[in-house]
């Protein structure tokens, strides 16, 4: 049995690692120039393959297809045979170009694209973009949550000193902030140097590390095969060029030749091994969302909970990493 792991002080339990759901925003929507957008079809098959590997929550947003994302992964759970209640979702506002009064003003929208689903967790996207002060963005969050219309607040993207002041208006508010959502993994450890480790830590906030794979870096498969590169989607291409060059994975090989070798003598993969450093490295604060375009790859995702680093094996990848 995988240890549950509480969303910030809440009643909220999630397992360690959930699935990212960006690749439902579909083949219109500007996300398909950084990830593979995937049909309703084999989505169902990726929420399945998660379901069956024992992961309880998912992460969407507003962003991935306007609620594109959100109705299909609703559709997808309903195929699966779950009901409202039976796992958590997490959703994001957009704030670009808005102000706070469009978070009111949008949750209807959220809940209907997610279809009877609730939303456990909203999170406002970036600290970036919105007409509206941070306070103002908070405030109206806690409204919905204080009015039953969301059963917790987070955040994303937001530094350690943004984080503190969510903290705060929510506190005033009598609300607690749940999560930031933000980029780690074994290649990106920034939130060590940061602040928002130690931030996050100390007023009970849970991190979610998105992009934990770093797109497929992390199982080795650009290693193994450097043409593959040239497949990846536009942006990966473009903001990943110094690390799929052939100079970047030769200074990555390695990390992933540790992962694989670490990852042989358990029985399982490069990417799990990744995933299982993520979760472990850092204590109860993280939980993480690799996307799956694939079942195989959610069902690989599910399974890096079974495992169990030692601490020799998760220093001998601390220092790797950062070479
Ligand atoms: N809050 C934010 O600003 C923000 C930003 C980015 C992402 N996110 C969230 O984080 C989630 C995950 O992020 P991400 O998709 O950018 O990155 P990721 O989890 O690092 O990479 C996922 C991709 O890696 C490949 N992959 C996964 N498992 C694999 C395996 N076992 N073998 C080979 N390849 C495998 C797949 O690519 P292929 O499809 O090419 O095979 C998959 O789509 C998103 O869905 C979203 O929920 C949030």
């Amino acid at each position: 049995m995988v240890k549950m792991r509480r969303l910030g002080k809440t009643d909220i339990e999630l397992t360690p690692i959930g699935l990212g759901c960006m690749q439902f925003a579909g083949t219109a929507n500007i996300t398909r120039l950084i990830i593979r957008p995937i049909d309703q079809e084999p989505a169902t098959a990726v929420v399945r393959a998660a379901l069956d590997g024992g992961v309880n929550w998912f992460d969407t947003a507003e962003m991935y297809g306007g609620g594109r994302s959100e109705e299909v992964l609703a559709t997808a759970l309903k195929a699966c045979g779950v009901r409202p209640g039976q796992v958590s979702v997490a959703t994001k506002w957009t704030p670009t170009g808005r102000t706070a009064a469009s978070i009111t003003r949008t949750i209807g929208d959220r809940l209907r694209h997610l279809g009877g689903f609730p939303v456990d967790l909203h999170q406002i996207h970036m600290p970036t973009g919105s007409l509206s002060s941070i306070p103002a963005q908070l405030k109206a969050m806690a409204g919905l949550l204080k009015a039953g219309r969301i059963r917790s607040v987070g955040v994303s993207n937001f530094a350690a000193r943004q984080l503190e002041l969510a903290h705060r208006v929510l506190a005033s508010e009598g609300v607690t902030l749940a999560a930031n959502q933000v980029h780690i993994s074994l290649l990106h450890r920034n939130v060590e140097r940061d602040g928002v480790l130690e931030t996050a830590r100390r007023l009970g906030v849970t991190l979610i590390a998105y992009s934990p794979l770093e797109g497929g870096l992390l199982t080795g498969r650009f290693h193994d095969d450097p043409a593959l590169a040239r497949t990846a989607p536009v942006m990966r291409r473009f903001f990943g060029r110094k690390e799929l060059s052939a100079a970047g994975l030769a200074r990555t090989r390695p990390l992933i030749d540790e992962l694989r070798a670490i990852g042989q003598a358990y029985g399982v993969s490069v990417s799990q091994v990744a995933l299982n450093w993520l979760i472990t490295r850092y204590g109860d604060t993280v939980v993480a969302i690799p996307g799956a375009s694939k079942p195989g790859q959610a069902a690989a995702a599910a399974g890096a909970m079974g495992l169990r680093l030692t601490d020799a094996e998760v220093g001998k990848l601390d220092a790797l990493s950062l070479r």
